[in-house]
Protein backbone atom coordinates (compact mmCIF):
# COMPACT_ATOMS: atom_id res chain seq x y z
CA UNK A 1 0.00 0.00 0.00
CA UNK A 2 1.43 3.43 -0.74
CA UNK A 3 2.36 5.47 1.99
CA UNK A 4 2.02 9.08 2.14
CA UNK A 5 4.02 11.72 3.95
CA UNK A 6 2.42 14.85 4.34
CA UNK A 7 4.98 17.92 4.54
CA UNK A 8 4.44 21.15 6.21
CA UNK A 9 7.63 22.87 5.47
CA UNK A 10 6.13 26.38 7.43
CA UNK A 11 7.91 29.58 7.67
CA UNK A 12 11.65 30.99 7.44
CA UNK A 13 14.51 27.93 7.02
CA UNK A 14 11.30 25.20 6.92
CA UNK A 15 11.12 25.35 3.40
CA UNK A 16 14.39 25.40 2.70
CA UNK A 17 15.44 22.55 4.66
CA UNK A 18 11.77 20.43 4.13
CA UNK A 19 13.01 20.53 0.41
CA UNK A 20 16.01 19.17 0.97
CA UNK A 21 14.43 16.46 2.91
CA UNK A 22 12.12 15.95 -0.15
CA UNK A 23 15.19 15.03 -2.55
CA UNK A 24 16.38 12.54 -0.36
CA UNK A 25 13.42 10.88 0.81
CA UNK A 26 12.26 10.38 -3.54
CA UNK A 27 15.73 9.02 -4.22
CA UNK A 28 15.66 6.59 -0.98
CA UNK A 29 11.31 5.59 -1.19
CA UNK A 30 10.57 6.35 -4.92
CA UNK A 31 6.99 5.22 -4.05
CA UNK A 32 6.13 7.37 -1.36
CA UNK A 33 3.54 9.65 -2.08
CA UNK A 34 4.20 13.45 -0.55
CA UNK A 35 0.98 16.05 0.22
CA UNK A 36 2.10 19.52 1.22
CA UNK A 37 0.44 22.04 2.85
CA UNK A 38 0.62 25.08 5.25
CA UNK A 39 0.91 25.59 8.65
CA UNK A 40 2.38 28.85 11.03
CA UNK A 41 2.94 32.43 9.56
CA UNK A 42 2.42 30.93 5.92
CA UNK A 43 -1.41 29.69 6.91
CA UNK A 44 -1.89 32.82 8.48
CA UNK A 45 -1.01 34.84 5.11
CA UNK A 46 -3.09 32.33 3.28
CA UNK A 47 -6.22 31.87 5.39
CA UNK A 48 -5.91 33.70 8.57
CA UNK A 49 -5.32 30.89 11.19
CA UNK A 50 -1.77 28.76 11.54
CA UNK A 51 -3.66 25.70 11.10
CA UNK A 52 -6.43 24.91 9.67
CA UNK A 53 -8.95 21.88 9.57
CA UNK A 54 -8.53 20.96 6.54
CA UNK A 55 -4.91 20.72 6.86
CA UNK A 56 -5.29 18.87 10.45
CA UNK A 57 -7.68 16.73 7.90
CA UNK A 58 -5.23 15.56 6.24
CA UNK A 59 -2.08 15.26 8.70
CA UNK A 60 -4.69 12.52 10.60
CA UNK A 61 -4.80 11.07 7.11
CA UNK A 62 -1.34 10.66 6.09
CA UNK A 63 1.16 7.69 7.97
CA UNK A 64 3.03 10.46 9.05
CA UNK A 65 4.30 14.20 8.84
CA UNK A 66 7.08 16.30 8.11
CA UNK A 67 7.57 19.88 9.29
CA UNK A 68 10.29 22.47 8.92
CA UNK A 69 9.65 25.39 11.43
CA UNK A 70 7.26 27.83 12.15
CA UNK A 71 7.45 31.71 13.25
CA UNK A 72 8.98 34.59 11.97
CA UNK A 73 9.57 38.76 13.33
CA UNK A 74 6.72 38.89 10.74
CA UNK A 75 4.04 37.45 13.19
CA UNK A 76 5.95 38.47 16.27
CA UNK A 77 2.96 41.29 17.58
CA UNK A 78 0.03 39.25 15.97
CA UNK A 79 -2.60 38.08 18.73
CA UNK A 80 -2.07 35.29 20.39
CA UNK A 81 -4.50 32.98 18.43
CA UNK A 82 -2.95 34.62 15.11
CA UNK A 83 0.67 33.53 16.08
CA UNK A 84 2.23 30.97 13.91
CA UNK A 85 3.72 29.05 17.40
CA UNK A 86 0.11 28.19 17.72
CA UNK A 87 -0.59 26.63 14.92
CA UNK A 88 2.39 24.01 15.78
CA UNK A 89 1.00 23.38 19.51
CA UNK A 90 -2.65 22.76 17.72
CA UNK A 91 -1.30 20.27 15.19
CA UNK A 92 0.65 18.40 18.16
CA UNK A 93 -3.06 18.58 20.34
CA UNK A 94 -4.38 17.84 17.28
CA UNK A 95 -2.75 14.37 16.55
CA UNK A 96 -2.70 14.12 20.03
CA UNK A 97 1.15 12.78 19.76
CA UNK A 98 1.94 13.20 23.33
CA UNK A 99 5.80 11.88 23.04
CA UNK A 100 8.46 13.73 21.60
CA UNK A 101 11.23 11.48 21.44
CA UNK A 102 14.56 14.37 20.53
CA UNK A 103 17.94 12.04 20.39
CA UNK A 104 20.99 14.50 20.87
CA UNK A 105 23.68 12.22 19.31
CA UNK A 106 27.19 13.56 18.97
CA UNK A 107 28.09 11.85 14.91
CA UNK A 108 31.91 10.94 15.47
CA UNK A 109 33.19 13.66 12.62
CA UNK A 110 31.49 16.47 14.04
CA UNK A 111 33.00 15.79 17.81
CA UNK A 112 35.24 18.91 17.47
CA UNK A 113 32.03 21.14 16.43
CA UNK A 114 30.74 21.34 19.99
CA UNK A 115 31.81 23.74 22.57
CA UNK A 116 32.57 21.21 24.83
CA UNK A 117 36.08 19.19 24.62
CA UNK A 118 36.03 15.92 22.80
CA UNK A 119 36.04 13.76 25.66
CA UNK A 120 33.40 14.94 27.61
CA UNK A 121 31.07 14.22 23.93
CA UNK A 122 32.83 12.07 22.18
CA UNK A 123 30.23 9.10 21.33
CA UNK A 124 27.62 10.98 23.16
CA UNK A 125 24.37 9.38 22.85
CA UNK A 126 21.46 10.50 25.09
CA UNK A 127 17.20 10.13 23.86
CA UNK A 128 15.07 12.98 25.68
CA UNK A 129 11.44 11.94 25.89
CA UNK A 130 9.31 15.12 26.36
CA UNK A 131 5.80 15.39 27.14
CA UNK A 132 4.43 17.32 24.51
CA UNK A 133 0.65 18.34 24.43
CA UNK A 134 0.01 18.83 28.49
CA UNK A 135 2.12 21.00 31.41
CA UNK A 136 2.08 24.50 31.33
CA UNK A 137 2.19 25.00 28.07
CA UNK A 138 -1.57 23.80 28.02
CA UNK A 139 -3.02 24.56 31.55
CA UNK A 140 -5.53 26.68 32.43
CA UNK A 141 -6.38 28.96 33.33
CA UNK A 142 -3.61 30.96 31.88
CA UNK A 143 -4.13 34.71 30.72
CA UNK A 144 -2.89 38.52 31.06
CA UNK A 145 -4.61 41.11 33.11
CA UNK A 146 -3.14 44.14 31.68
CA UNK A 147 -0.78 46.22 33.00
CA UNK A 148 -1.34 43.66 36.51
CA UNK A 149 -0.18 40.32 35.79
CA UNK A 150 0.19 37.41 33.69
CA UNK A 151 -0.19 33.97 34.76
CA UNK A 152 -0.12 30.20 33.90
CA UNK A 153 -0.95 27.02 34.94
CA UNK A 154 1.43 24.15 35.07
CA UNK A 155 -1.14 20.80 35.35
CA UNK A 156 -0.53 17.29 34.59
CA UNK A 157 -2.79 13.86 35.75
CA UNK A 158 -1.62 10.28 36.36
CA UNK A 159 -2.65 9.40 33.25
CA UNK A 160 -0.71 11.95 30.95
CA UNK A 161 2.30 11.43 33.25
CA UNK A 162 2.11 7.39 32.93
CA UNK A 163 1.56 7.11 28.91
CA UNK A 164 4.51 9.28 28.14
CA UNK A 165 6.71 7.49 30.82
CA UNK A 166 6.17 4.17 29.38
CA UNK A 167 6.97 5.28 26.17
CA UNK A 168 10.81 5.97 28.28
CA UNK A 169 10.43 2.70 30.10
CA UNK A 170 9.92 1.35 26.35
CA UNK A 171 12.85 3.25 24.90
CA UNK A 172 15.02 2.60 27.66
CA UNK A 173 14.94 -1.43 27.47
CA UNK A 174 16.02 -0.61 23.30
CA UNK A 175 19.24 0.90 25.00
CA UNK A 176 20.96 1.50 27.52
CA UNK A 177 18.00 0.38 30.45
CA UNK A 178 18.09 3.66 32.60
CA UNK A 179 16.05 6.47 32.87
CA UNK A 180 16.58 9.97 34.10
CA UNK A 181 13.03 11.85 34.90
CA UNK A 182 13.75 15.03 35.59
CA UNK A 183 11.12 17.78 37.30
CA UNK A 184 11.20 20.18 40.22
CA UNK A 185 9.67 18.58 42.73
CA UNK A 186 11.75 21.00 45.50
CA UNK A 187 9.09 23.79 44.47
CA UNK A 188 6.40 22.61 42.55
CA UNK A 189 3.11 20.45 43.32
CA UNK A 190 3.46 19.23 39.48
CA UNK A 191 7.13 18.53 40.09
CA UNK A 192 6.33 16.28 43.35
CA UNK A 193 3.74 14.80 41.59
CA UNK A 194 5.44 13.76 38.53
CA UNK A 195 7.69 11.82 40.35
CA UNK A 196 5.71 9.71 42.87
CA UNK A 197 3.72 8.60 39.44
CA UNK A 198 6.53 7.98 37.99
CA UNK A 199 8.25 6.20 40.68
CA UNK A 200 4.85 4.16 41.38
CA UNK A 201 4.86 2.99 37.83
CA UNK A 202 8.40 2.07 37.63
CA UNK A 203 7.41 -0.48 40.91
CA UNK A 204 3.95 -1.90 38.66
CA UNK A 205 6.04 -2.17 35.04
CA UNK A 206 9.54 -0.78 35.06
CA UNK A 207 11.32 -4.24 34.84
CA UNK A 208 14.44 -3.82 32.50
CA UNK A 209 14.99 -0.57 33.40
CA UNK A 210 17.17 1.76 36.16
CA UNK A 211 14.98 4.71 37.39
CA UNK A 212 16.77 7.84 38.77
CA UNK A 213 15.44 11.26 39.64
CA UNK A 214 16.94 14.86 38.98
CA UNK A 215 16.35 18.44 39.41
CA UNK A 216 15.58 19.80 35.79
CA UNK A 217 18.13 22.87 36.86
CA UNK A 218 20.48 20.32 38.02
CA UNK A 219 20.24 18.07 35.04
CA UNK A 220 20.67 21.28 32.85
CA UNK A 221 24.16 21.26 34.85
CA UNK A 222 24.50 17.91 34.37
CA UNK A 223 24.17 17.90 30.46
CA UNK A 224 26.91 20.67 30.26
CA UNK A 225 29.18 19.14 33.01
CA UNK A 226 28.88 15.32 32.27
CA UNK A 227 26.36 14.42 29.66
CA UNK A 228 27.42 10.74 28.86
CA UNK A 229 25.73 9.75 32.37
CA UNK A 230 22.68 9.98 30.52
CA UNK A 231 20.99 7.47 28.67
CA UNK A 232 17.10 8.37 28.43
CA UNK A 233 16.47 11.68 30.11
CA UNK A 234 12.36 12.18 30.92
CA UNK A 235 10.86 15.38 31.17
CA UNK A 236 7.54 17.58 30.85
CA UNK A 237 6.67 19.84 27.97
CA UNK A 238 8.64 22.68 29.45
CA UNK A 239 11.80 21.88 31.13
CA UNK A 240 11.78 19.48 28.02
CA UNK A 241 11.90 22.27 25.30
CA UNK A 242 14.70 23.63 27.54
CA UNK A 243 16.87 20.66 28.31
CA UNK A 244 16.52 19.38 24.51
CA UNK A 245 18.29 22.50 23.37
CA UNK A 246 21.04 22.54 25.61
CA UNK A 247 21.62 18.76 24.36
CA UNK A 248 21.68 19.92 21.01
CA UNK A 249 24.51 21.98 21.41
CA UNK A 250 26.29 18.94 22.77
CA UNK A 251 25.60 17.64 19.34
CA UNK A 252 27.86 20.67 17.62
CA UNK A 253 25.08 22.63 16.23
CA UNK A 254 20.81 22.50 16.61
CA UNK A 255 20.96 21.97 12.87
CA UNK A 256 21.81 18.91 13.65
CA UNK A 257 18.61 17.62 15.96
CA UNK A 258 15.62 15.98 15.01
CA UNK A 259 12.76 14.95 16.47
CA UNK A 260 9.68 12.19 16.37
CA UNK A 261 5.91 13.29 17.83
CA UNK A 262 3.84 9.70 18.49
CA UNK A 263 0.44 9.22 20.06
CA UNK A 264 -0.80 5.65 20.70
CA UNK A 265 -0.10 3.39 17.66
CA UNK A 266 -1.57 3.47 14.18
CA UNK A 267 -2.02 7.12 14.79
CA UNK A 268 0.38 9.18 12.31
CA UNK A 269 3.69 10.42 13.62
CA UNK A 270 4.67 14.45 13.48
CA UNK A 271 8.54 14.27 12.68
CA UNK A 272 10.20 18.14 12.72
CA UNK A 273 13.49 19.33 13.73
CA UNK A 274 14.29 20.81 17.12
CA UNK A 275 15.72 24.23 15.44
CA UNK A 276 13.24 27.24 14.57
CA UNK A 277 12.71 29.00 11.52
CA UNK A 278 16.16 30.80 11.95
CA UNK A 279 14.83 34.25 10.79
CA UNK A 280 18.76 35.64 10.58
CA UNK A 281 19.83 32.96 7.92
CA UNK A 282 16.53 32.51 6.00
CA UNK A 283 16.74 33.04 1.96
CA UNK A 284 20.62 32.48 2.25
CA UNK A 285 21.06 29.24 1.83
CA UNK A 286 22.76 28.60 4.92
CA UNK A 287 20.24 26.19 7.01
CA UNK A 288 21.64 23.11 7.34
CA UNK A 289 19.38 20.66 6.53
CA UNK A 290 20.05 17.92 8.27
CA UNK A 291 17.97 17.92 11.21
CA UNK A 292 15.52 17.92 8.66
CA UNK A 293 16.82 14.73 6.80
CA UNK A 294 17.46 13.35 10.42
CA UNK A 295 13.76 13.99 10.72
CA UNK A 296 12.87 11.83 7.44
CA UNK A 297 14.99 9.57 9.01
CA UNK A 298 13.09 9.20 12.45
CA UNK A 299 9.63 8.89 10.22
CA UNK A 300 11.47 5.92 8.66
CA UNK A 301 12.06 4.32 11.53
CA UNK A 302 8.98 4.89 13.73
CA UNK A 303 6.06 5.42 11.18
CA UNK A 304 6.92 4.27 7.88
CA UNK A 305 8.14 0.61 9.10
CA UNK A 306 10.95 0.93 7.35
CA UNK A 307 14.07 0.69 9.21
CA UNK A 308 16.56 -0.56 6.90
CA UNK A 309 15.96 2.24 4.39
CA UNK A 310 16.33 4.41 8.14
CA UNK A 311 19.90 2.63 8.59
CA UNK A 312 20.78 3.48 5.11
CA UNK A 313 20.18 7.43 5.28
CA UNK A 314 21.96 7.37 8.53
CA UNK A 315 24.69 5.83 7.27
CA UNK A 316 25.04 8.02 4.56
CA UNK A 317 24.73 11.25 6.89
CA UNK A 318 27.48 9.89 8.69
CA UNK A 319 29.28 9.37 5.67
CA UNK A 320 28.38 12.77 4.30
CA UNK A 321 29.82 14.20 7.33
CA UNK A 322 33.15 11.79 7.71
CA UNK A 323 33.80 13.15 3.93
CA UNK A 324 33.90 16.44 5.28
CA UNK A 325 30.34 18.11 4.21
CA UNK A 326 29.57 21.28 6.51
CA UNK A 327 27.42 24.11 6.15
CA UNK A 328 28.32 27.26 7.94
CA UNK A 329 26.87 26.68 11.42
CA UNK A 330 29.29 23.32 11.56
CA UNK A 331 32.23 25.69 10.37
CA UNK A 332 31.86 24.94 6.93
CA UNK A 333 30.46 26.50 3.47
CA UNK A 334 28.64 24.40 2.12
CA UNK A 335 24.93 25.16 1.06
CA UNK A 336 22.01 23.70 2.14
CA UNK A 337 21.21 22.28 -0.94
CA UNK A 338 24.76 20.95 -1.45
CA UNK A 339 24.59 19.49 2.00
CA UNK A 340 21.57 17.88 0.32
CA UNK A 341 23.67 16.58 -2.25
CA UNK A 342 26.31 15.41 -0.07
CA UNK A 343 24.27 12.92 1.21
CA UNK A 344 22.32 11.74 -1.71
CA UNK A 345 25.31 10.91 -3.01
CA UNK A 346 26.44 8.70 0.35
CA UNK A 347 23.52 6.95 -0.48
P1 LIG B 1 16.04 29.11 15.98
O1 LIG B 1 16.27 27.66 16.24
O2 LIG B 1 15.21 29.46 14.83
O3 LIG B 1 17.48 29.83 15.82
C1 LIG B 1 18.47 29.84 16.85
C2 LIG B 1 19.86 30.00 16.20
O4 LIG B 1 20.22 28.76 15.57
C3 LIG B 1 19.89 31.06 15.10
O5 LIG B 1 21.13 31.72 15.13
C4 LIG B 1 19.76 30.25 13.81
O6 LIG B 1 20.36 30.84 12.68
C5 LIG B 1 20.46 28.95 14.19
N1 LIG B 1 19.88 27.81 13.46
C6 LIG B 1 18.69 27.23 13.70
N2 LIG B 1 18.48 26.24 12.83
C7 LIG B 1 19.56 26.18 12.03
C8 LIG B 1 19.92 25.35 10.92
N3 LIG B 1 19.13 24.37 10.47
N4 LIG B 1 21.10 25.59 10.32
C9 LIG B 1 21.93 26.55 10.77
N5 LIG B 1 21.65 27.36 11.81
C10 LIG B 1 20.47 27.18 12.43
O7 LIG B 1 15.44 29.72 17.33
P2 LIG B 1 14.91 31.21 17.65
O8 LIG B 1 15.73 32.21 16.93
O9 LIG B 1 14.78 31.25 19.10
O10 LIG B 1 13.44 31.24 17.04
C11 LIG B 1 13.10 31.76 15.76
C12 LIG B 1 11.63 31.49 15.48
O11 LIG B 1 11.43 30.08 15.37
C13 LIG B 1 10.69 31.98 16.59
O12 LIG B 1 9.54 32.47 15.96
C14 LIG B 1 10.40 30.71 17.38
O13 LIG B 1 9.16 30.75 18.04
C15 LIG B 1 10.39 29.69 16.28
N6 LIG B 1 10.66 28.32 16.70
C16 LIG B 1 9.99 27.36 16.02
C17 LIG B 1 10.25 26.03 16.30
C18 LIG B 1 9.53 24.99 15.52
O14 LIG B 1 8.88 25.31 14.54
N7 LIG B 1 9.59 23.73 15.92
C19 LIG B 1 11.25 25.68 17.23
C20 LIG B 1 11.94 26.70 17.88
C21 LIG B 1 11.64 28.03 17.61
C1 LIG C 1 10.20 23.52 20.05
C2 LIG C 1 9.75 24.96 20.02
C3 LIG C 1 8.27 25.07 20.33
C4 LIG C 1 8.04 24.58 21.75
C5 LIG C 1 7.64 26.44 20.15
C6 LIG C 1 8.01 27.09 18.84
C7 LIG C 1 6.14 26.35 20.29
O1 LIG C 1 10.53 25.73 20.88
O2 LIG C 1 9.59 22.69 19.35
O3 LIG C 1 11.18 23.21 20.72
O4 LIG C 1 8.24 25.35 22.70
O5 LIG C 1 7.66 23.42 21.91
MN1 LIG D 1 12.25 24.63 21.71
Amino acid sequence: MTQTLLLLPGDGIGPEVVAQAQRVAEVLVPDLQFETGLIGGASIDAHGVPLTGDTLAAAKASDAVLLGAVGGPKWVDAPRDKRPEVGLLEIRTGLDVFANLRPAYCFEALVDASSLKRDIIDGLDIMIVRELTSGVYFGQPRGIEPGVKGYDTSVYTREEIERVTRVAFEIARGRGGQVCSTEKSNVMETGLFWRQTVTALHDEEGAGVALSHMYADACAMELVRSPKQFDVILSGNLFGDILSDAAAMLTGSIGMLPSASLGVDGTPGLYEPVHGSAPDITGQGKANPCAAILSFEMALRWSLDRVDEADRLFSAVSKALDGGARTGDLGGSLTTQQMGDAIIAAL
